[in-house]
Parts: C-alpha cells; sequence; structure tokens
C-alpha cells in the first residue's frame, strides 16, 4: 500500500501522523512511505530521518493526495484540503465530525473511508488512541488553568496550590474520565483542592481509591455542579460521550454563580464542548472573557507540545495504520472490531450513529454496506 504522510496546516499544530521508525516498518514491509516536506520537522523529525528510513520527501499535499492510497493525518482536512480528497482514499485522523456539520458532508461527499483516530474503540469500551491525546491534555489543562489564573492573564490572582498560611486553590473537574484523571493527578499534586464529578457511579468508586486525600469525588447532577462552581477557581471540562457532540453541564447563566475571574479549561471543546459559552480557540489566542469568567477552549492541546505528544499519538496509531497496510482495508475492517468502530463515513454514507444524530443526516450502519 502506499501511505502518504502530511504536514498538519491547522494552526499551531506541530505534530506528525508518522515517525521514522513507522517509516522503517512498513517500508521493510513492502509499502511505499511518502511524506510531505517537513512533516516531521515540529516534532523534531526532520525530512532526512525518513529519509533514511525508506520514506520519500515530496514538496506537496498534492502530490501526497494523488499517490497515496492510506492518508495519514492528525487533526481533521481543513477547507483546501476538501477538493484533494477522493473516493479511493482512506483517511485515518482525528475528525470529531460531532463538532463539525461541514467536514461531516464534504466528506461524505468525497466518498472516501474515513477513520476518526477518537471513535477507535475496543471491546471494553475504551479509545485507545484518545487516551495518549487525553493523559496529556488533562495534565495540560492544569498548566493552562493556573497560567491564566495569575491576575495578568484576566484571572483571580491565585496560586493553585496556596503557600503556608494561605488556603489553596479549588478545582472542579468535570468528566473523570482519562483527562480528568490526569488532571485530578496534577491539580491535587500541587496541593490544590480538587472535586471530580462524574456520572459513573463506579468509576467514581474507582477513583476514590486510588486518588490522594485532597480529591473527593462527586456524583454528576446539576445540583452538585451548580453547588461546587460557587466555590471553584479553575474548572475543567472533561466530559465524553463518544462520538457525540458534548452535553452542555454548564450553561451561560450559571456562570453568574461563578466567583470573577475564575478559569475554566473546557478540554471537551473538541467535541462542542460542555460549557454553553465555550468556542473553539487556539494556541496563539487561547482565552476570551466571557461574564467574567476566563474561558481557555484550545481544541488541539497536545499540539504544543509536539515533542511528547508525536511518539506517544504514534504508540497508539502505528499497530492500526500496520494492520491496515498488511491486511488491506476491507479484510483489516472485518478482523478488527477496533478499527470497524473507528470508521464513521464509508461509500458516502454516515456510519456513525452519534454524529448522523448530531446533524440529524440519515445514518447507515456499515454492516449493510459492507458485505462479510
Ligand atoms: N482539547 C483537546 O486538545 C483535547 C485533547 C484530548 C481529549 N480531548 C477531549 O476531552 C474529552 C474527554 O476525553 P477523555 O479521554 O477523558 O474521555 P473519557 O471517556 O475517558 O472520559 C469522559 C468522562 O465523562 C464522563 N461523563 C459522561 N457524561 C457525563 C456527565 N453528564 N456528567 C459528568 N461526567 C460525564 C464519563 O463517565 C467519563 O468518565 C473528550 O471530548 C476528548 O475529545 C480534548
Amino acid at each position: 500500500m502506499t501511505v502518504g504522510v502530511l504536514r498538519e496546516i491547522k494552526p499551531d499544530e506541530y505534530r506528525v501522523s508518522l515517525l521514522p521508525t513507522g517509516a522503517d516498518i512498513l517500508t521493510r514491509k513492502g509499502h511505499k512511505v511518502i511524506v510531505e516536506k517537513n512533516a516531521g520537522l515540529g516534532s523534531g523529525f526532520p525530512n532526512e530521518q525518513y529519509e533514511k528510513y525508506g520514506a520519500v520527501i515530496v514538496d506537496s499535499a498534492k502530490e501526497i493526495f494523488e499517490n497515496a492510497e492510506l492518508i495519514l493525518k492528525v487533526k481533521e482536512p481543513l477547507e483546501q484540503e476538501y477538493p484533494y480528497i477522493k473516493e479511493d482514499h482512506i483517511i485515518f485522523t482525528f475528525f470529531h465530525f460531532a463538532a463539525d456539520r461541514e467536514l461531516t458532508i464534504k466528506m461524505a461527499e468525497s466518498r472516501a473511508s474515513c477513520i476518526a483516530y477518537e471513535t477507535v474503540q475496543r471491546d471494553d469500551m475504551s479509545l485507545p488512541i484518545l487516551i495518549p491525546m487525553s493523559e496529556i491534555a488533562g495534565k495540560m489543562a492544569v498548566q493552562a488553568g493556573a497560567a491564566f489564573l495569575e491576575k495578568v492573564h484576566g484571572g483571580r490572582g491565585i496560586l493553585l496550590s496556596g503557600v503556608s498560611g494561605v488556603e489553596p486553590a479549588e478545582v472542579l473537574i468535570i468528566g473523570g474520565g482519562v483527562v480528568g484523571t490526569n488532571a485530578a493527578f496534577a491539580a491535587s499534586g500541587l496541593g490544590a483542592r480538587v472535586t471530580i464529578i462524574d456520572n459513573n457511579l463506579d468509576h467514581l468508586r474507582y477513583l476514590n481509591s486510588i486518588m490522594p486525600n485532597n480529591v473527593r469525588t462527586l456524583m454528576s447532577t446539576s445540583y452538585n455542579i451548580r453547588d461546587f462552581l460557587k466555590t471553584a477557581d479553575l474548572t475543567v471540562g472533561a466530559v465524553l460521550v463518544p462520538g457525540a457532540k458534548t452535553p452542555k453541564l454548564i450553561t451561560e447563566p450559571m456562570l453568574k454563580l461563578m466567583k470573577s475571574g475564575s478559569v475554566i479549561v473546557d478540554v471537551s471543546i473538541d467535541q462542542g464542548g460542555c460549557i454553553e459559552t465555550s468556542r473553539p480557540t487556539t494556541h496563539h489566542d487561547p482565552i476570551f472573557i466571557k461574564n467574567e469568567i476566563v474561558h481557555y477552549c484550545v481544541t488541539n492541546m497536545p499540539g504544543a507540545v509536539p515533542f511528547t505528544s508525536t511518539i506517544a499519538l504514534n504508540n497508539a496509531t502505528f499497530p492500526y495504520t500496520l494492520e491496515l497496510c498488511q491486511m488491506g482495508f476491507e479484510k483489516c475492517v472485518k478482523s478488527n472490531p477496533a478499527i470497524r468502530r473507528g470508521i464513521n463515513i464509508y461509500k458516502g454514507e454516515i456510519t456513525n450513529k452519534e454524529v448522523a444524530d448530531a446533524f440529524a443526516l440519515e445514518y447507515v450502519s456499515l454492516d449493510k454496506l459492507m458485505k462479510n
């Protein structure tokens, strides 16, 4: 198979979807790897390293789209890439379709096979490609929150850890999955008082057993969220309903309950965000202030630490990339349910129910489109 590796064009996105060592394995197995010039540079992998490991460097994205069957990316295709995407392409990347109607429609029109990193799901319901990015985003949520709580950035001017004789900050984490757990460890490690709110009681039980004493767990109810918003200095939005648009658990009127200058880091913004007032921001312009609350809503947080996140991402994606190349698309999809669940668009149809429901579009089961 010919595998194409695109250079990311989303602002401030420096990750790359294949490491030189991945190119090495693929080319040794007889596949062709073409890499867009400087695709790996932002993560510390120059063109020469790819060439050394058997890849061919090409000058433009156009050459990748024209020659590769399997297109590897990190973030969703942007408008200028839409015209190049065709029926015979398999696109393997983060799509986050449920947050973007136009992308969904354009990809369906292209008839390409779209495998979304974020919905590749194992039988135990875990999301193996999202996990490493969520680990990073969870830790970064606390770093970012701490920075934007500083007065010069519009925050309350409070130090998360407190100091001798001065109270630490209150951190509220809504959604206690991978992002939430990592944020809780980071915030509690700094000495903040942390509350995790989730709607899965078994999971809350588990969190309660592993978290330090300065972390408490609470059931997700509107009452509890309202109550804890009143005292929170930093609120982290970390809710996920896989594939679906995130429910708005904090509405605009609820911001009035919050302390002026407190900070919201809505990590779940890539799926639409769990705060009504959230809107996507970038690393260059990461915050906005609404109702005296600082909102940080960067959609690609791990993009800021590409040296860490590229390797973490590739650790998770490469086994699937290799399987797709070795078995071919149809055979791989039939034999690997995790990849099958990753297919959101196939033959022009939306094959992920949550994505179709998000836009009231027609859902067609993959079973109907793909004969066994
Ligand atoms: N902005 C970024 O750069 C970035 C990076 C990584 C992940 N994310 C996003 O962060 C979000 C969380 O990811 P994750 O890997 O932690 O997911 P996860 O599945 O591990 O955790 C989500 C948690 O939300 C909980 N939840 C669901 N509905 C809830 C509700 N009504 N109230 C409270 N909790 C509820 C679930 O029980 C689960 O524990 C996702 O939207 C993901 O796409 C964003």
